[in-house]
């Protein structure tokens, strides 16, 4: 039996009314009855009024320290870019919210010590969004590798090719340390978790064949990046980047261990496969996009984190392990800036 400690509702603010921010906005209103939005906040005017209307009407704020002010919430949701992320978090759990922070968790270690010191001096719990970890597959995967199915795992190889090229901010290194951070901070996470093993060493390099097309001419730009990690146990691992793929959203995994080899995910996006001409063979229709690939996964991570809220327990994915996958950003980073393979003892 659960013993709840928290609040029977868990009010939230959602901070960033952007793309990720609709999609908890959509989870806290729709599908957790223990949930409810409050408060909004965005730099952005007009994305502010949308989401104002939308979500929490005659509670929209220009800034946190605005919302704060008012209070009526007891957490947040911070879906706002990378670079903005350790402010904000500290800002909250000083005004005592709780704080679901998007990964990447933030642009440095430094800032990822100070969102975790912030947490714990307030007492408010700290989860990242690494909802890959909630989705019913990866999840079902990882307790069947714990339970021995598949012996011990010796390779692990994840990929994330994503259909669109990523916004301005998450382009610039500066603000978001790149397609590494903003689109493989999910792989970088989930083969540290399956493999049950912390990274030891990374190397990382870049392509860049659509940029150009696309009108992207900053010289840092690469829409293709390829990492390869040993772990501390001795396993192996690979993680693909591209974005953008074109071809629709893929995330898949797979894991071979000493006693057989377990896949996870699929491109199909529907159990449909259609035929209309003989030349032209079976047609079936692949994911398009995030959210309908890892539609559960953002539904069961907030509903953990709302959970964990009310029963008084400690949130996983953890400030650590968002330390962790920042970490193996900021080394794969730095194996691509000096053409060479990286150890972790360098970033950490
Ligand atoms: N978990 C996932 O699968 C997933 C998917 C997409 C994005 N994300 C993450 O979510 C975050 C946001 O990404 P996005 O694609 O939604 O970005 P976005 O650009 O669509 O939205 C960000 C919003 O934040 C607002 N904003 C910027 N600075 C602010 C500030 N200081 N205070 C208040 N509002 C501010 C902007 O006006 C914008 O509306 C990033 O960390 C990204 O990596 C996660």
């Amino acid at each position: 039996m659960t013993t709840s400690t928290g609040p029977d509702l868990v009010r939230f603010c959602l901070v960033g009314g952007g793309r990720a921010g609709r999609v908890h906005a959509a989870t806290l209103t729709r599908h957790l009855s223990g949930a409810a939005i409050t408060a909004v906040v965005d730099a952005d005017e007009g994305v502010r009024q949308a989401a104002e209307a939308d979500f929490a009407p005659g509670h929209g704020y220009a800034t946190i320290a605005d919302a704060l002010e008012d209070g009526g919430f007891d957490a947040v949701v911070i879906t706002t870019p990378t670079f903005t992320h350790a402010e904000l978090a500290v800002q909250a759990a000083k005004g005592g919210k709780h704080v679901f922070l998007e990964k990447p968790m933030a642009l440095s270690l430094a800032e990822c010590d100070a969102i975790i010191a912030a947490c714990e001096e307030a007492g408010v719990r700290l989860q990242i969004g690494f909802m890959r970890r909630f989705d019913p597959e990866f999840r079902a995967a990882f307790e069947r590798i714990e339970g021995g199915e598949i012996g011990q795992p010796m390779v692990v190889k994840s990929l994330t090719h994503g259909p669109g090229l990523p916004p301005p901010w998450a382009r610039d290194l500066a603000k978001s340390n790149g397609m590494l951070a903003e689109v493989n901070s999910h792989d970088l996470d989930c083969v540290r978790w399956l493999m049950g093993s912390d990274p030891i060493r990374v190397m990382s390099e870049t392509a860049n064949f659509k940029g150009k097309a696309r009108g992207v001419d900053d010289p840092d730009f690469y829409d293709t990046v390829l990492t390869q990690l040993r772990f501390d146990n001795g396993g192996l691992g690979s993680v693909s980047g591209i974005c953008p793929c074109d071809y629709g959203y893929d995330a898949r995994v797979e894991i071979v261990g000493e006693k057989g080899i377990m896949q996870i995910g699929d491109m199909r996006g529907q159990a449909i496969v259609a035929c209309t001409d003989r030349d032209g063979g079976l047609r079936t229709p692949i994911y398009r996009t995030w959210p309908q690939r890892f539609a559960w996964g953002y539904i069961e991570e907030m509903r953990h984190f709302v959970d964990c809220i009310r029963e008084g327990r400690d949130p996983e994915p953890s400030g650590a392990d968002g330390r962790w996958a920042v970490a193996l950003v900021l080394a794969g980073r730095r194996s691509i800036a000096e053409d060479r393979s990286v150890t972790i003892a360098e970033v950490m």
